[in-house]
């Protein structure tokens, strides 16, 4: 989209994979003042995003304008938006591109101007918006685009910028019609918190498909789904991987680490889906890794490319190697090992610089990883000098993650 938002990612927090339908104003103050207090805005993630189910029961008769829920929201939307702008964070709301959201509250098929319009006078700065009870709109791209456009437009009719992010699943090939009218755009159904079950209720290729499906991708799988879409994202409009699922409980350590690198070196929106107010210093690390936002962040750039996949063990995961280019000639290289075994592989300078050709395969370069940090205590440790190949043991469910800088060939 070209409303001049999401130059980089977006970054921020949801309600949804932690608390689904039960919030309140004070679960989203709670999280507001909880990323204050870890200064998580600094490191970028200011959004604050309220999911489903925020809604009363139905529309204002009168005006057709959405309300909220008056027991969850005694002061209003405009009230908490304005309580987190006054903290230096940014606001965002939910709705769906059907008659109800997937929690069955009054959607906005129909309803797009009176919407945009009363979230632009609540201070909203960013709409998500989903695609359940759609009501057989979808099934060519044509379709969804224009249900979707329908509210692009109304929301760049109001005049406020609002960081418009599509959630409709992959369904239609969102990545070939979205760039021009959304910031961000699902590219599957909803990742739940496990790295490598590979679920056959995932992909959901169809509104009643993902139904059924309850929507359950886990996040291996949705990193397969977007190796072959990354072209298709850029500057103001990224393929949405999902939100995070770090500090629910559900992966081990390695897996987090690897569900956090794939979605920064993938530029997918960092959206944590955690509740922020009760977090493990190892969640809070993970999530602060300020050299892998900084990947994520980096202008100008699009995703890492998958160069290959590999797999280690029939229908039971796979190692694969990644790489992308970062601005000032620096790369970024990854390997990422889905299997149930740690694997030690050999990562030649001829994959992993591929599309930059001869010279920058047979040069050597400085490699940091990622994961360890510095003796100032920042993240990116180097380990030497790489030229032509080198080995590498990958845990189980885990990744190595490097900048890869070139070096003048005579220091
Ligand atoms: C489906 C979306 O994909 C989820 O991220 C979440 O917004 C739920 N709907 C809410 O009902």
């Amino acid at each position: 989209s070209d409303n001049g938002l999401a130059l980089t990612p977006q970054m921020g927090w949801n309600t949804w994979n932690h608390f689904g339908c039960g919030i309140s104003e004070d679960t989203i103050l709670s999280a507001a003042n909880a990323i204050k207090q870890h200064e998580l805005d600094k490191l970028g993630y200011n959004y604050v995003l309220m999911d489903d189910c925020w809604h009363a029961p139905a529309r204002d008769p009168s005006t057709n304008a959405p309300v909220a829920d008056p027991e969850k929201f005694p002061n209003g939307v405009k009230d908490l938006s304005d309580k987190i702008h006054a903290m230096g964070l940014k606001f965002g709301i939910y709705s769906s591109a059907g008659t109800k959201t997937c929690a069955g509250r009054f959607g906005s098929l129909g309803f797009e101007e009176i919407d945009a319009k009363t979230y632009a006078e609540w201070g909203v700065d960013y709409l998500k918006y989903d695609n359940c009870n759609n009501e057989g709109r979808a099934g060519t791209p044509l379709i969804s685009y224009e249900r979707y456009n329908n509210m692009s437009m109304a929301l760049n009719a109001t005049g406020r910028p609002i960081l418009y992010s599509m959630c409709n699943w992959g369904e239609d090939g969102p990545w070939n019609f979205a760039p021009n009218i959304a910031n961000s755009w699902r590219i599957s159904g909803d990742i739940y918190d496990n790295f490598a079950r590979y679920d056959d209720r995932c992909p959901c290729t169809s509104m009643l498909d993902c139904k059924l499906a309850g929507f359950h991708c886990a996040a291996a799988r949705i990193i397969d789904f977007a190796a072959p879409v990354g072209q298709k994202a850029g500057t103001g409009h990224w393929n949405d991987l999902d939100m995070l699922e770090i500090g629910n409980g559900g992966m081990t350590h390695d897996e987090y680490v690897a569900h956090f690198t794939m979605w920064a070196i993938l530029r997918s929106p960092l959206i944590l889906g955690n509740d922020v107010t009760n977090m493990s210093n190892d969640t809070l690390s993970i999530i602060t890794n300020q050299a892998l936002i900084a990947v994520n962040q980096d202008p100008g750039t699009g995703p890492a490319n998958r160069i290959w996949k590999k797999e280690v063990f029939t229908g039971d995961g796979d190692i694969s190697l990644w790489q992308g280019s970062l601005q000032n000639n620096v790369f970024v290289v990854a390997v990422m090992n889905t299997s149930p075994h740690n694997q030690t592989v050999d990562i030649l300078m001829e994959d992993a610089f591929l599309d930059q050709g001869a010279a920058y395969q047979a040069q050597p370069y400085e490699f940091f990883d990622l994961w360890q940090k510095d003796s100032n205590g920042n993240w990116g440790k180097s380990i030497g000098t790489v030229q032509g190949k080198f080995s590498v043991t990958v845990n189980t469910h885990g990744v190595k993650v490097w900048r890869a800088i070139p070096k003048p060939s005579n220091s």
